[in-house]
């Protein structure tokens, strides 16, 4: 039995939905980490720093003090449209409450249909926050029908990320849940004022989880899963000590319904086992002296925010992921339904 004591923490890529959905999303992911950067692809999606600053009262009228972190912190995000119009950037940095903008490119993915249909149509808004110093979180897919779904991020890198790194060299981006050996190589060499997120999933699993034999809907995520030589890149990024990347769950919950039907749902819902799995990983490696950089550090010191101060303690358990979650009055299959997980993470809060 081993244990492990790291700083608290961050989760610098999360959906937490909204409405009833708000108790589960919110609390599993207070439970462990502090400040969560929250995605805006609502429905209809956060435009405004108005929006942002409702959702954010929302966010924590919903959280159980109990059982979440002292201090949890949600940091908002900006959903970018062709439309956005500069000042709201500038709305959103006085804000306080918003910390980065979003990136969707139109179509690529959950809620992204009112996302961005031409990137030179939001270069007025991107100089405003190079200008402020807002960072820009992407998701970065192409979504041109005659690209394949397997090659979108690495052709999203050539024909929009480098000219965009290129353009704004003083606007930070992160290239937010990253799938494939390119992008990993793609952050690893580029300036400084870039990252990349990435989440347990991509760590963990690979194409065949999804499809060998049978298609596993709960598997299905956004990039989608990739071969395992891009797993195996990934691996290495995550737990290689480059401070370009860092922590980011992607965790989404959709109902079991709308995952398990003939057009199911993008999205894995995580935040429950999600550091335990990424220690799993780090482990694996033989790198556990790595995590608390990755999932800790890193992030805090891209945003130019404090690292947390205080602890938690993993110990090495095994333990049994629950088979299901419930969302409001729907059922979530979540993230190692029914697998042996390694780690938990002790319950009491460490000074
Ligand atoms: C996300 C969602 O469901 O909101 N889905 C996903 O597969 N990751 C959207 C996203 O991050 O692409
Ligand atoms: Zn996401």
């Amino acid at each position: 039995m081993q244990d492990l004591e790291i700083t608290r923490p961050d989760d610098w890529h999360l959906h937490l939905r909204d409405g009833t959905a708000l108790p589960l999303t919110v609390n599993a992911a207070a439970r462990v980490f502090r400040r969560v950067i929250v995605m805006p692809n609502l429905k209809p999606p956060v435009l405004t720093a108005a929006a942002a600053l409702a959702y954010h009262s929302r966010i924590l009228a919903s959280l159980d003090p109990a059982s979440a972190c002292e201090g949890f912190e949600p940091l908002m995000t900006l959903y970018l449209t062709d439309r956005t119009d500069p000042a709201e950037i500038a709305r959103a940095k006085a804000s306080a409450v918003v910390h980065a903008v979003k990136l969707y490119p139109a179509g690529a993915t959950t809620n992204s249909d009112a996302g961005v249909t031409d990137i030179t149509r939001v270069y007025p808004a991107l100089e405003e926050m190079q200008r402020l110093g807002v960072p820009l979180l992407v998701h970065g897919e192409v979504t041109d029908a005659d690209i394949d779904v397997f090659d979108r991020e690495k052709v999203f890198i050539d024909r929009t990320l480098e000219p965009l790194v290129r353009d704004f060299p003083g606007l930070k981006i992160v290239f937010e849940h990253i799938t494939t050996e390119q992008a990993a190589a793609f952050v690893a060499t580029g300036p400084a004022t870039l990252a990349a997120t990435i989440t347990p999933h991509h760590l963990l699993y690979n194409r065949n989880h999804l499809l060998a034999g049978a298609v596993r809907p709960h598997f299905f995520c956004l990039p989608v899963l990739k071969r395992n030589t891009h797993q195996d890149a990934l691996v290495a990024a995550a737990t290689g000590g480059s401070p370009r990347f860092f922590l980011g769950t992607d965790s989404a919950p959709h109902a079991r319904q709308a995952k398990e039907c003939a057009a199911g749902c993008a999205g894995i819902f995580n935040s429950h086992v999600a550091i335990e799995s990424y220690a799993e990983v780090f482990a694996a490696q033989g790198a556990l002296h790595r995590l608390e950089a990755f999932a800790s550090f890193h992030g805090p010191d891209f945003y130019g925010l404090p690292r947390n101060t205080d602890r938690i303690r993993l110990r090495q358990e095994p333990w049994t992921g629950p088979d299901t979650l419930s969302m409001g009055s729907d059922p979530v299959i979540p993230m190692r339904a029914g697998e042996q997980l390694s780690w938990r993470v002790l319950a009491e809060q460490v000074a």
